[in-house]
Order: structure tokens, then sequence, then C-alpha cells
């Protein structure tokens, strides 16, 4: 690990988060500044729609400096399968949010946007805060605390369980909505 190559890359790493994860959170940041009534809604897609493109260059700066990293590591551990699956979540979610934004963009303000796709926005951002901070702690805790860690015993079975519990929150509160809709 620790050669001239290995902090090469992670300077990009860290570089590519910088971008990323900061662009993340300045499109949180307006939509929480939206929900407290400060900023309007069509200010916010219109941000978003601007830092999206960042996000990517961020996420996949983070994912091609990251690769290199994992062979210079030369192993793949218990919690790095977690991390690579929450990077992962990153990048289909990111899809899903890209497609929503296409969906609400052309709402004025004043307009009100169906609480389903409300539902839906908000489901996909807190995905979204979960797994990046996820992938920073457990980047974090590999860097600063420990090369390698052998936990969880079965980081697969993790892993399903929480796609599994984001799918049934969708599923539930797509029909919570459904219903709330129709009565
Ligand atoms: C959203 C995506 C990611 C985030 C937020 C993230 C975050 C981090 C952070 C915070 C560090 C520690 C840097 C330091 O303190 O010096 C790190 C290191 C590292 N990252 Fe990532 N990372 C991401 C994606 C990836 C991917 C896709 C890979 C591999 C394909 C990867 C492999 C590594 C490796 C090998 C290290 C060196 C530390 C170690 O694990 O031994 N990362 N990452």
């Amino acid at each position: 690990m620790d050669t001239t190559p290995f902090y090469v890359f992670l300077f990009v790493h860290l570089s590519s988060l910088i971008l990323g994860f900061g662009s993340v959170l300045v499109t949180d940041l307006y939509g929480l500044l939206w929900l407290r009534g400060r900023v309007s809604f069509p200010q916010v897609t219109k941000v978003s729609g601007v830092t999206a493109r960042f996000i990517w260059v961020g996420w996949g700066g983070m994912v091609a400096a990251g690769i290199p990293l994992i062979l210079l590591k030369g192993m793949v551990d218990d919690l790095m399968i977690v991390k690579l699956f929450l990077v992962a979540v990153i990048g289909v979610n990111g899809v899903l949010l890209h497609l929503l934004h296409k969906r609400v963009e052309h709402y004025k303000e004043g307009e009100d946007v169906p609480p389903v796709l409300m539902f839906r926005l908000t489901l996909s951002l807190l995905v979204s805060q979960l797994a990046w901070w996820g992938a920073l702690l457990i980047g974090f805790l590999h860097r600063h605390v420990q090369s390698v860690i052998s936990w969880p015993d079965t980081p697969w079975l993790a892993c399903a369980l929480a796609l599994a519990s984001v799918l049934l929150l969708w599923a539930g509160g797509e029909a919570a909505m459904k219903r709330w809709v129709q009565a």
C-alpha cells in the first residue's frame, strides 16, 4: 500500500469525493431550505439540474481511482464488500433520481407536485445520504483505523437485507400514497 502510486490515486479519490459529495450536500441543503420555505421549488430543481453533472463526475472519479487503489491494496475484505454495495446503490439511485428530476422539473412555483413523486424524491434523497455517508465512513475506517476489517461476517446478507428494507419502504410508501390520494 503506502507507495507513491497509491497516494496519487488516493489524491484523485479524495478530490473526486470533494466534488461529488460536496455537490450532493449543496443539492440536499437546497431541498432543506425549500422545506423551510426559504427557496422556491423551481430554484431547487434548477440547482439540482446543475449539481447532478458534478455528482456524476465525482462518483465516476471515485470509482476510476478506487479500482487501482483496491488493486494496489490487493484485497477486498468484508466491509469493502459493503462499501462497494453502497457505491452501486449511489449509482442506481442516481439514475432513478435523474428520471424523477425529469418528471418534476417543469412544475412551477405554487403548483402542487403529486404526493407520490414527493415521496419518491424524499426516499431517494434519504437513500443517497445514507449510502454516501456509509461509503465515506467505511473509507475513513479502512484508512485510519484498521486496513483490513473482517466484519460483518455475512456481508452479502447484510447488503441483501439493506436492499430489501429499502424496497419494502418504497412499496409500503407507494401503497400508502395511493390510498391517501384516493381517500
Ligand atoms: C461514493 C463512493 C466512495 C466514497 C464516498 C469513498 C470514500 C473513501 C474515503 C473517505 C477514503 C479514505 C481516504 C483517506 O482518508 O485518506 C477512501 C479510501 C479508499 N477507497 Fe474509497 N470511496 C468510494 C468509492 C470507492 C470505490 C468504488 C473503491 C474501489 C473500487 C474504493 C476503494 C478505496 C480504497 C482501496 C481506499 C484506501 C483505504 C482502504 O480501503 O484500504 N472507494 N474511500
